[in-house]
C-alpha cells in the first residue's frame, strides 16, 4: 500500500488544471434526456406546484420546447401526458386511442424537430381512473391481462413516430410482449428502453400531481413496483427484462439508488440510465429556492453522482438547466 509521507493525495488536487486532468468521470450534454408533461389546448404552460419552474405543455408549447432542446444540444425527450380526468376510465382505454394528447404530441414533435429521440412510456397509470399502471380488478392489478393492452398502447405510440418504448409498468413479461408486438408490426427497429429496477417510492409524489392522478391513487403499487428493502431481486428484474430483448435498463428513482445503479452496470455493461424523478426534483428546486443550498452546484455534483455510479444517461426536469450550466463551464 502507498504510504505517507512520499505518498501525499493532496498533490493532484493543487489546481484546478491538475483536478481537471486527474477527474474520472465528467457529465456532458449528450448524457441528458429532457422530461416534462404535456397538456391539451394550445398556448398553455401550466406550472406544477410541487414541481417549481416545470409546466404541464401544450402540443404548440411542447414543440418550442423541443426546438429549444436541440439548440442545447439535448438529445432526447421523455414525454408524459396530463390526460383530462374525463377521458379517464378503469381500463385505462384512452391509452390505446391512435389520436391521444401523447401521440398527437409524439407526432408534432417529430415532425418540427426531427433530431430528437422520444421516448414514451407504456403504463396505463396517465388514463386510468384508479391511477394504477395495470388493470385492476377486485382489488388486484391483472398482469396477463394488461399485457395487451401494454402492446397496443406501445404499437400507437411507435405509430406516431416514437422512436424508444419505455415500460414503466413494472408487469411481469412485458418487455418480451412488446418485442414481439413491435416485431410483429414490423418496428424491428424500435428501442425498448425498460425500467426494469422500478422501486415502489415515495418520490413519484409531485409527478402525480402532474398527472392530475393526486388523490386518485387507491391504495399503493407495492404488488408490482419493487422493495425498497431488496437489491438482488433488482438484478433478477434487470436480467430477465434483457433476456427478453430491452435494449437499455433503467433504474429508477436515481439518487437514493445509486447503488442499484451501480450494481446493474457493473454486472451487466449494458447501457444504463438513471432516472432523477420528481420528488427528487422538487426537493432540490425547493431547498434551492429557499437559499438553503448552492443550487447550481449541488445540480451538477448530483449528475456526477449518476455518472460515478455508472448511468450512461440521466432523465431529468432539471436537463435544460444543467445544459446551461455545462455552456457557462465550457
Ligand atoms: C408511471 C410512471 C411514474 C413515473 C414515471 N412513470 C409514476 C409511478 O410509477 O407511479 C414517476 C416519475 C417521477 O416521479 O418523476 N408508471
Amino acid at each position: 500500500m502507498p504510504s505517507f509521507p512520499s505518498t501525499r493525495l493532496r498533490r493532484t488536487r493543487q489546481t484546478p488544471w491538475l483536478r481537471n486532468l486527474v477527474a474520472e468521470n465528467a457529465v456532458s450534454v449528450n448524457d441528458l434526456i429532457w422530461t416534462g408533461f404535456v397538456v391539451e389546448g394550445s398556448g398553455v404552460r401550466e406550472p406544477i406546484p410541487s414541481m417549481p419552474a416545470v409546466h404541464r405543455l401544450s402540443i404548440d408549447e411542447l414543440v418550442a420546447e423541443a426546438q429549444e432542446l436541440k439548440s442545447l444540444g439535448i438529445n432526447a425527450m421523455a414525454i408524459f401526458p396530463a390526460v383530462d380526468n374525463k377521458l379517464k376510465n378503469a381500463n385505462g382505454s384512452e391509452a390505446t386511442n391512435p389520436d391521444n394528447l401523447i401521440c398527437r404530441a409524439v407526432s408534432a414533435v417529430k415532425k418540427a424537430v426531427p433530431e430528437i429521440g422520444i421516448i414514451c412510456d407504456v403504463a396505463l397509470d396517465p388514463f386510468t381512473d384508479h391511477a394504477h399502471d395495470g388493470l385492476l380488478v377486485d382489488g388486484k392489478i391483472l398482469n396477463d391481462a394488461t399485457l395487451e393492452i401494454l402492446c397496443q398502447q406501445a404499437l400507437v405510440q411507435v405509430r406516431a413516430g416514437c422512436d424508444i418504448i419505455a415500460p414503466s409498468d413494472m408487469m411481469d413479461g412485458r418487455v418480451g410482449a412488446i418485442r414481439k408486438a413491435l416485431d410483429a408490426a414490423g418496428f424491428q427497429d424500435k428501442l425498448i428502453l425498460s425500467y426494469a429496477a422500478k422501486y415502489a417510492s415515495g418520490f413519484y409524489g409531485p409527478f402525480r400531481d402532474a398527472l392530475n392522478n393526486k388523490g386518485s391513487l387507491k391504495g399503493d403499487k407495492k404488488t408490482y413496483q419493487m422493495d425498497a428493502a431488496n437489491s438482488d431481486e433488482a438484478l433478477r428484474e434487470v436480467a430477465m427484462d434483457i433476456e427478453e430483448g430491452a435494449d437499455i435498463i433503467m433504474v429508477k428513482p436515481g439518487l437514493p439508488y445509486l447503488d442499484i445503479v451501480h450494481r446493474v452496470k457493473a454486472t451487466f455493461n449494458m447501457p444504463t440510465f438513471v432516472y432523477q424523478v420528481s420528488g427528487e426534483y422538487a426537493m432540490w428546486k425547493a431547498a434551492a429556492q429557499n437559499g438553503w443550498i448552492d443550487s447550481d452546484r449541488i445540480l451538477l455534483e448530483t449528475m456526477l453522482s449518476f455518472k460515478r455510479a455508472g448511468a450512461d444517461a440521466i432523465l431529468s426536469y432539471a436537463a435544460k438547466d444543467v445544459a446551461k450550466l455545462l455552456r457557462q463551464v465550457d
